[in-house]
C-alpha cells in the first residue's frame, strides 16, 4: 500500500506543559490530531475547574493562527480531591476525565494519590456520573521490580477497583503488558490507549550501545514478548484499544543527565510512527478504527469527519525540535521514517 486515507485522528493521552514549552510543542499536535486528552501534571497540577479553566484558555491561546483543535481537559485526582470538584468539571463539558496518578509515579507525581483505597467516595461520584477515570496503572513501591509494576498494579488495586465499581469506565493508559492486554480484554467498562514507542520498542533498545535516554519513558519499555501482545492488541480491531502518544516532551538537557527524566516526544510524527508498527504486521486496514474510531466512540464523543493522508514516502526525523532552555529530542531522531502525513484542511 503506497497511500492511506484515513478519519482525522485524535490523541487519548498528551502532554503539552504550559509557557513555552506548550508554544513550542502544541504546532505538533495540532497537524497531527483533532482532539487531545490533555495530562493534567502541571506543577502545580491541573486539580479544580478553575485550574482546567484557565489552562484550557494557554491552550487555545497558544493553537497556530487559522488552526483548530479541541483540548479535552482532565483533573488530577488528590488525597484532597472532592466529589464536588469532580460535579463542577463534569459540568463544565470540557472537562473529560479524572487523572490518577500513584504518588512518585512518574513526572510531577508528587501530588499523587498516596493510597487509592482512600478515593472510593469519588469513585461513587464518577461512576454515578459515567465519568471516565484514568490510570497510571503501577504501584511505585521499592520493593517491586520496576518490570513488574504494572502487572502488580492491576493484581493488587485494579482488579478490586473494579470489583467496587464494575460500572466506573476506566482507561488502563499507556498499556505495556501481556498481563494488562488480558485483563482490558477479561473485564468491563474499560480500555487502554496504547503510545507508539510500546509498540515499536522492546526494553533492549534502551541499551543499545550505551544508555539510551530517549528511549526512556514510563511505564519502562518491556521485553518482546509484551511488545508483541500490545501490537497484536492494538491491530485486533478490538474498540478497547485505541490511540494514546502519552507524547512528554522534556528539554535535552532534562533527558540527558545524570538523573534523566521519564518521557519520549512523539507528537512531531505519531501517525507515521503508529503506520509503521501496524505495517509491521500487515494491519494497516485496522489503523483508521484504533487512531479515530474507537477513542471518541469510548468518550462518547462524535468521530471527526475530515481525513488525513498517510503515504509511503522516507524522510528523516530531525535530530532536535526548538525547545526552551535546550533543545528537544523526538523519538527516533536522526532517523529514516518511512510514511508521511499530510493533512490538508477541508
Ligand atoms: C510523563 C511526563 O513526562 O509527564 N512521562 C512519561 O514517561 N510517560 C508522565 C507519565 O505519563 O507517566
Ligand atoms: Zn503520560
Amino acid at each position: 500500500m503506497q497511500e492511506l486515507k484515513i478519519t482525522r485522528p485524535d490523541d487519548w493521552h498528551l502532554h503539552l506543559r504550559d509557557g513555552a514549552a506548550l508554544k513550542a510543542v502544541l504546532p505538533h499536535t495540532v497537524r497531527q490530531f483533532a482532539r487531545a486528552i490533555i495530562m493534567p501534571n502541571l506543577k502545580p497540577p491541573v486539580r479544580s475547574l478553575a485550574d482546567a479553566t484557565a489552562y484550557r484558555a494557554r491552550i487555545m491561546a497558544a493553537i497556530p493562527a487559522g488552526r483548530q483543535f479541541e483540548p479535552l481537559m482532565t483533573l488530577y485526582l488528590t488525597d484532597n480531591t472532592k466529589p464536588e470538584d469532580i460535579i463542577a468539571a463534569n459540568a463544565s463539558g470540557f472537562v473529560k476525565a479524572v487523572k490518577y496518578y500513584p504518588a512518585g509515579a512518574t513526572t510531577n507525581s508528587e501530588f499523587g494519590v498516596t493510597d487509592i483505597r482512600k478515593c472510593d467516595r469519588i469513585f461513587e461520584t464518577m461512576q454515578h456520573i459515567d465519568m471516565p477515570l484514568l490510570l497510571h496503572g503501577e504501584v511505585t513501591s521499592n520493593d517491586i521490580d520496576v518490570f513488574d509494576r504494572e502487572k502488580v498494579f492491576i493484581e493488587q488495586y485494579l482488579i478490586p477497583l473494579k470489583q467496587r465499581f464494575p460500572k466506573l469506565r476506566v482507561v488502563l493508559e499507556h498499556i505495556t503488558t501481556a498481563d494488562a492486554v488480558q485483563f482490558v480484554l477479561d473485564a468491563n467498562n474499560i480500555a487502554a490507549t496504547i503510545t507508539p514507542q510500546h509498540l515499536l520498542f522492546s526494553r533492549n533498545i534502551l541499551f543499545k550501545g550505551g544508555i539510551q535516554p530517549h528511549f526512556y519513558c514510563l511505564p519502562i519499555l518491556k521485553r518482546e514478548q509484551h511488545r508483541q501482545a500490545i501490537l497484536q492488541a492494538a491491530t485486533s480491531g478490538n474498540p478497547k484499544f485505541f490511540l494514546g502518544t502519552d507524547s512528554a516532551p522534556h528539554g535535552r538537557n532534562r533527558k540527558e543527565n545524570s538523573c534523566g527524566c521519564a518521557g519520549c516526544y512523539s507528537a512531531l510524527h505519531a501517525m507515521e510512527l503508529y503506520a509503521e508498527a501496524f505495517e509491521s504486521v500487515n494491519a494497516l486496514d485496522k489503523l483508521e478504527a484504533f487512531a479515530s474510531f474507537h477513542g471518541p466512540d469510548f468518550y462518547q464523543l462524535p468521530r471527526n469527519t475530515e481525513q488525513i493522508t498517510l503515504t509511503k514516502t522516507s524522510w528523516c526525523i530531525p535530530n532536535e525540535l526548538p525547545f526552551p532552555d535546550s533543545g528537544l529530542v523526538p523519538l527516533r531522531a536522526g532517523e529514516e521514517i518511512t510514511w508521511q502525513m499530510v493533512y490538508k484542511r477541508q
